[in-house]
């Protein structure tokens, strides 16, 4: 267990700039804006499935998930989903499978699956089946990949990871422009490379801007304890009509793609953090 740990901890210290999903920084936004909104109830069931290490800081661990793919493979394909070529809409039955064909393999899938293992929680002296740890950095993780747009991409070029552009001066991939280009651009254009300003910056227009939104953000039909379809949807949409649009191969973005995609970054950011606090004082309470 000791080095199975200590693996652990070189492994999210060695690699962090691992490449699927939000970046590091995108996934930290995600979960320090969804930290100072759990419940006092929740708060505390957090932090008693937190490893010592990290007691009161969620967000520090929030890449964790990105770091275990090498030891736990099956979780690679738990980060995204896609939908066909010619489609703009997310549809569970049809989508949510891996490359084999198995029901439930997806992202949204995934969101469900540590819902209701973190669900057991308040029972758990009855049913030690899952490593609610684990349930809780993954479920933090994934609520915000279903938020980037390109994880829920096109089958063909695998979510703008074939798609080869320049971000300014740099050669990189579609998907990648989303994951971290963007971020790293505001942060250093806007924030002098703070995240944690970017991040004040974020609160403050869920508090002001957005302020009348939340509720909306929050609510899922029904009892349900979290929507992931609807934020799959949501992804799709976004990246038909800004990720994807006006791209090709070789494609240089620059300025004009930066500011008008921006908003729709900022957006998914905020939306990832709300949203997972929601889940998580669902869960929880
Ligand atoms: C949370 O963890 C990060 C990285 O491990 C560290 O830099 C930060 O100081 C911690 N914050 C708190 C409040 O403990
Ligand atoms: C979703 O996909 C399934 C399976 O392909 C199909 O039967 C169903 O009609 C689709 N639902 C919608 C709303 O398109
Ligand atoms: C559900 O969680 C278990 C335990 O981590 C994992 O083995 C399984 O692959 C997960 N399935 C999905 C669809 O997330
Ligand atoms: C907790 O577990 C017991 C025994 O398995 C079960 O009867 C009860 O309904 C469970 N409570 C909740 C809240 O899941
Ligand atoms: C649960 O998972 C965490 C993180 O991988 C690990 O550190 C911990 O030892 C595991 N707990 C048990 C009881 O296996
Ligand atoms: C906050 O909202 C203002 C006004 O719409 C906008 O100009 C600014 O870019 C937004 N900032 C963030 C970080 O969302
Ligand atoms: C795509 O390019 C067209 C033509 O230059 C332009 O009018 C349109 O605003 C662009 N759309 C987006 C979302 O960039
Ligand atoms: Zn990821």
């Amino acid at each position: 267990m000791k080095q199975m740990r200590a693996l652990l901890l070189v492994l999210v210290f060695f690699f962090p700039a691992a490449c699927h999903g939000w970046g590091v920084d995108g996934h930290y936004i995600v979960c320090q804006i969804a930290q100072e909104k759990l419940s006092e109830t929740t708060a505390v069931a957090v932090n008693d499935l937190l490893p010592d290490y990290a007691k009161n800081n969620l967000s520090s661990l929030c890449s964790w998930a990105d770091h275990v793919k090498f030891i736990f493979p099956w979780s690679s394909e738990l980060h995204y989903v896609n939908v066909p070529d010619d489609s703009c809409t997310y549809n569970y039955s049809r989508d949510c499978k891996d490359e084999s064909g198995v029901q439930g393999r997806c992202v949204s899938g995934a969101i469900f699956n540590y819902t209701s293992q973190l669900l057991t929680y308040r029972n758990s002296s009855f049913d030690i089946k899952y490593n609610l740890t684990q349930a809780l950095l993954f479920l933090s993780h994934f609520v915000g990949d279903v938020h980037q747009p390109l994880h829920v991409g096109h089958t063909t070029d695998k979510g703008g990871n074939t798609i080869d552009v320049h971000w300014y001066t740099k050669k990189t991939v579609l998907h990648h422009v989303w994951d971290g280009g963007i971020i790293e651009t505001v942060e250093e254009d806007f924030y002098d490379s703070n995240v944690d300003d970017y991040t004040d910056a974020l609160n403050k227009n869920i508090t002001g801007e957005w302020s009348d939104q939340i509720s909306k953000w929050q609510s899922c039909s029904g009892n349900q304890i979290t929507c992931p379809d609807i934020y799959a949807s949501e992804s799709i949409s976004a990246a038909c009509d800004w990720a994807y649009k006006n791209v090709t191969e070789g494609s240089v973005l620059e300025d004009e793609y930066f500011y008008s995609r921006l908003p729709i970054v900022d957006l998914r950011l905020a939306q990832a953090g709300v949203r997972l606090a929601a889940t998580l004082n669902r869960i929880f309470s």
